[in-house]
């Protein structure tokens, strides 16, 4: 009787890490998390910058579709190459991959700003994707020229 316990407790085990994800191999699923993320305080009073890594962890990709804040009335995401700013619909966020926003590279831009973000604030983002449940930031607000001290 004790012999037969054993594998259905371990196909139960197998089963529940299946179901969430555990591992390396998730199934093809993004699995999603936000980090890194700061605003320079902004010289203008009605337009700031923001920036954030989304890290995927999972085996599927995923796409950054929306941003909002408490802060601004509209968050735009843009992408900057050869010195030219393109705003962008969608930021795509590969399978065991990152999607980064980073100072003179692809930026978040906060506009209608309805506060003046200060050194020491914190700023409220909210992350919304094509696959996954959106995900919530709180951005500290850094320095003018803050700039992160790892280039990752
Ligand atoms: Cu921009």
């Amino acid at each position: 009787m004790r012999r037969s316990l054993l594998p259905a407790a371990l196909a139960a085990l197998a089963g529940a890490l299946a179901l969430t994800g555990c591992g390396s191999d998730s199934g093809g699923r993004p699995e999603l998390s936000a980090g890194a993320a700061y605003m320079p305080q902004p010289v203008s009073a009605d337009m700031a910058a923001g920036f954030l890594t989304v890290t995927n962890k999972g085996g599927g990709a995923d796409e950054l579709t929306s941003v909002t804040s408490d802060i601004a009335g509209e968050v735009t995401m843009h992408s900057t190459s050869g010195g030219a700013m393109t705003e962008k619909t969608s930021f795509a966020v590969p399978a065991h991959g990152r999607l980064v926003f980073r100072s003179g590279a692809d930026h978040l831009m906060f506009e209608g700003l309805k506060r003046k973000p200060r050194e020491g604030q914190r700023v409220t983002v909210r992350l919304g994707f094509a696959h996954s449940k959106p995900l919530t930031v709180e951005m500290p607000v850094r320095s003018a020229t803050y700039i992160p001290s790892t280039g990752n």
